[in-house]
């Protein structure tokens, strides 16, 4: 076990973000209550997506992460989380072609309510109020009752985390996922694309692969995993209180997890070594993430590493990159030499919206053109460095929302005020999802023609 540390102990410890409740025992008493809630997933699940993302840090998988910037109350809907699974899947069939690799799938859902803010409060029409903080926190309407922190929020967070679980379980498990299933949307999604062409190749040749193989019986009848998947959940572990409260000891292991979700990862703005959020995150063994933007430093992630995965686990730590799609070649290689030359294990995942995000006709919105850029950035510096280009990190729905401006059937600056429905940024909307997996497909290829004669020369 972690050295001097417990469940409560980021509790003295500097900390960033917080909310500021006015009735700290109410507070207490709500988290009281969470803590004797049951678990939303398993300790056992959590060592499973670590041996998951050991195989990508190895190189020997890929990874897609994604979903809402935030979830909220009033978006939770089942045909939200379905749209949501279905076009994540189809990302994810066409990538596990392209890398001739699984890939491990993690959805920012169930529990990724909380969310950091630049700037602790917001001016609308000469008023000022408190920035909105997440659901899990307060309203997002511009008044200053909706705006104060409510505790009760976390319950009803809690609560809507283990309903859409649930829905998860059952389409990950109860034949939804089925791989017939997500070849024929992908196929659908082709046919009408723009960009149909470009695509068609690469779907055609997931079509013949598919009926070779039933051709020789290998069928989702005969072959459960053709018809179920492992899919995990993830968030930002902000609200440090209601982690705590479900930081629950596994009786197999004697180890602490956090059971709000299977990975949980530390923001960008909340990653300072010696304060709160990473002193909680040290002590779970659940699989880590850790974002970083333009500030870190080599030896401040070597420091942060050492901290947040002392045994060199392969699969504990995904380093989450963010710098924006003009500073990615700046940034990485120097992170990665550090990291290259000390052995650590890493997962190296590229969120190519955190630092893309640029204001037009008063939305926040990601220009698809730049997110395609630092995803190839990252994919051209980890083929200069020899390293492995692990996975992408993106923010979508299965909607088709108006939030990210580009695409094939591109979205303009006039057109954001149609489907503008986000709680905090713009993600890409189902169709531009699925066309950035094409896109990565392609790089995933070239990565593969690469290393095709390095291999061959180890014969
Ligand atoms: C996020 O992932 O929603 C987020 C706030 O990211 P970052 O910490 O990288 O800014
Ligand atoms: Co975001």
């Amino acid at each position: 076990m972690a050295k001097d540390w417990t469940p409560s102990s980021w509790r003295s410890m500097p900390i960033e973000q917080v909310p500021d409740y006015p009735d700290p025992n109410a507070l207490a008493e709500t988290e009281k209550r969470l803590a004797s809630f049951p678990p939303l997933v398993f300790a056992g699940e959590a060592r499973k997506l670590t041996r998951a993302l050991g195989e990508v840090a190895e190189g020997r998988a890929f990874l897609l992460q994604g979903g809402d910037c935030a979830e909220s109350f009033a978006e939770h809907g089942a045909d939200n989380i379905r749209d949501f699974f279905r076009a994540f899947l189809q990302m994810a069939v066409v990538l596990t072609f392209a890398a001739s690799q699984p890939v491990v799938k993690i959805g920012r859902i169930g529990g990724q309510f909380a969310k950091p803010r630049s700037s602790g409060s917001e001016t609308k029409d000469g008023k000022t109020l408190p920035s909105y903080r997440g659901d899990i926190i307060n309203g997002i309407e511009f008044d200053e009752a909706s705006r104060i922190p409510n505790p009760e929020r976390q319950v009803m967070a809690y609560r809507q985390s283990a309903a859409t679980m649930n829905l998860l379980r059952a389409f990950a498990q109860g034949g939804y996922a089925n791989l017939d299933n997500v070849h024929q949307w992908m196929l659908g999604f082709v046919a009408d694309s723009p960009e149909a062409e470009r695509y068609r190749q690469l779907a055609d040749r997931i079509s013949e692969t598919m009926n070779f193989m039933r051709a020789i019986g290998i069928d989702a009848e005969s072959h459960p995993s053709l018809r179920e998947t492992d899919f995990f959940t993830s968030h930002e572990a902000l609200l440090l209180g209601y982690e705590e409260a479900f930081t629950r000891v596994d009786s197999t292991s004697g180890d602490w997890y956090a059971t709000s979700g299977h990975m949980i990862w530390i923001g960008d703005r909340t990653r300072q070594e010696d304060h709160a959020h990473v002193e909680f995150c040290r002590g779970i063994k659940n699989p880590i993430g850790l974002k970083c933007g333009p500030s870190m430093e080599a030896d401040g992630l070597l420091r942060l590493i050492d901290k947040l995965n002392p045994e060199n686990k392969a699969g504990r730590l995904t380093l989450i990159t963010r710098f924006g799609h003009e500073k990615v070649e700046a940034h990485l290689p120097k992170l990665i030499r550090a990291v290259e030359k000390e052995g650590r294990k890493v997962v190296w995942s590229c969120d190519p919206m955190h630092g893309n995000t640029i204001t037009l006709n008063h939305y926040k919105t990601r220009p698809f053109d730049r997110i395609l850029a630092e995803v190839q950035g990252f994919f051209d510096v980890h083929r200069a460095e020899g390293t492995h280009a692990g996975g992408i990190h993106i923010e979508m729905t299965g909607k088709d929302v108006t939030e990210c401006t580009g695409g094939a059937r591109p979205v303009l600056a006039e057109d954001l005020s149609d489907r503008y429905h986000t709680h905090c940024d713009p993600r890409l909307n189902a169709n531009q999802a699925l066309e950035l997996a094409f896109l990565v497909a392609e790089l995933l290829k070239k990565d593969q023609a690469a290393n095709a004669p390095k291999q061959a020369a180890n014969f």
